[in-house]
């Protein structure tokens, strides 16, 4: 079986390489032909890093959308500068959907899969329904986390589950279903339900009171935009640059456990370092904790992972040894590191540090004043200069030490004409003293 998907992906490998590019390339023409159809843009400049970077990934979205109604193209904004302007473009490489007037910019990881179901998302129907519950099965396989409200779509829940639906649309699924088609999820606790599937379990939201709503109509806005917010996310997250900041607005701790992936996502560890701990072994430990303890931490705490150790490093201003455990507050950038070493971490030890986080007793590091923030700028600005000299010493030699010189040549010469105007001044004197 495995055999033959791996054949399979390495064919469709093979068939990729030889169909055509199905990226267009637009020009400024593009702002009077775009009609109505929902279009992906990738606003690039031919001399940007980054836009190279992801110019082999989005010819593979531009294949993997091919054959829907999105189409996939790119601007070269240094040529086209009249879409640039209309588009408001601020950065380079900006990826945006655009239907019609809807403009929309896209924040997450510049990954495939993300961006193709980014792209899925912004262009059908706010909440899809899904119509058999054939449909919800495939859904289940095909997603691992996606938001579904099962009933009938009138009222105050379903009005308000509409509103959440399309603030979260660019980051998360919403769909609607009939009750009767819950198929083998029919324990429909109430009716209508809103349900979280994700990490192959299934949760619902608990509706309040009949008579709590009759007394106060907001309680439902209130509790289930925090409900959504509360369960957005895996039980045991990827923490990754491009969905930090949604992460930050879960309004948990975030417990991320920081490890280091190498280029081809496998994670690796120092294992000649004293007192070496597996990187694998340090991740399942903590996601152990929030699996077994779930009753107790979900409320309070967001689990996650990160195998990129400069993102954690950043928020710690400090080279944090690997692998390690950090736990930030979001709402005030405060950040706690367990006290015992990771040698020494065990998952009672880390049950302990969570609980003295909750009773606030745990100590307290960071913050958001904003001598702590310059001092963070300083830090990566710091450690960027760091990556940049082990990553390409001559590189970095030429860029900061060509200026560098001229600017001690010019110093240099300044200083020393004075030196030299000084010794002339200074000649002169024996000389008067000698005539
Ligand atoms: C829910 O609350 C938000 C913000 O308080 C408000 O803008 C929105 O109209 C409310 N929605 C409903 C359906 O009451
Ligand atoms: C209704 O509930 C909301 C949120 O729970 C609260 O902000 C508001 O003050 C309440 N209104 C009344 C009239 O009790
Ligand atoms: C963060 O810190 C504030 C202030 O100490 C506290 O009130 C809050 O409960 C903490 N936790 C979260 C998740 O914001």
């Amino acid at each position: 079986m495995d055999v033959i998907r791996t054949l399979l992906v390495f064919f469709s490998v093979l068939a990729l390489g030889q169909t055509t590019n199905r990226v267009l390339e637009l020009s400024d023409r593009f702002l009077e032909l775009r009609g109505e159809s929902p279009w992906l843009i990738m606003f690039y400049a031919p001399w940007c890093g980054h836009c190279k970077k992801l110019e082999p990934i989005w010819n593979h979205v531009a294949h993997a959308l091919y054959g829907t109604d999105i189409r996939v193209g790119r601007v070269d904004c240094t040529r086209f500068t009249a879409v640039a302007t209309e588009f408001v473009v601020k950065g380079f490489p900006t990826v945006m959907f655009v239907k019609g007037d809807q403009r929309h910019v896209y924040k997450g990881d510049r990954l495939r899969d993300d961006i193709v179901d980014y792209a899925v998302r912004m262009s059908s129907p706010p909440i899809p329904h899904l119509a058999s519950p054939q449909h919800l099965k495939d859904t289940v396989t095909k997603l691992n986390l996606f938001f579904i409200y099962a009933g009938n779509k009138e009222g105050h829940l379903w009005e308000v589950y509409r509103e959440v639906a399309e603030e979260h649309r660019p980051f998360h699924f919403f769909y609607s279903i009939d009750a009767t088609c819950m198929g083998e999820y029919t324990d429909l606790k109430y009716n209508p339900a809103v349900l979280v599937f994700k990490d192959n379990m299934h949760f619902f939201y608990p509706v309040p009171e009949e008579t709590e709503i009759a007394e106060n109509e907001s309680t439902i806005n209130a509790s289930l935009t925090d409900w959504i917010n509360h369960e957005r996310f895996p039980t045991f997250a990827k923490v990754t640059h491009g969905n930090l900041h949604q992460l930050w607005k879960v309004k948990k701790y975030l417990v991320i456990t920081v490890v280091k992936e190498n280029k081809i996502g496998r994670i690796t560890t120092d294992e000649d370092a004293e007192n070496y701990v597996d990187g694998y072994k340090f991740k399942d430990m903590v996601e152990s904790v929030i699996r077994n303890n779930r009753e107790k931490y979900h409320e309070h705490f967001q689990f996650g992972w990160t195998g990129t150790p400069d993102l954690a490093n950043s928020i710690a201003m400090e080279r944090l040894q690997l692998p390690s455990l950090l736990v930030v507050n979001a709402s005030t950038m405060h950040h706690h590191l367990p006290e015992d070493p990771p040698h020494h971490l065990t998952t009672a030890a880390i049950e302990v540090f969570l609980d003295s986080i909750l009773a606030q007793s745990a100590p307290v590091y960071g913050g958001d004043s904003w001598p702590i923030r310059v001092y963070r700028v300083y830090y990566n600005a710091r450690s960027s200069l760091e990556d940049m000299w082990q990553g390409n010493p001559v590189l970095t030699a030429l860029l900061f030490g060509l200026p560098l010189g001229f600017l001690s040549l010019i110093c240099y010469s300044i200083w020393c004409s004075d030196i030299m105007d000084a010794a002339e001044e200074e000649e002169e004197i024996p000389h008067q003293k000698k005539e």
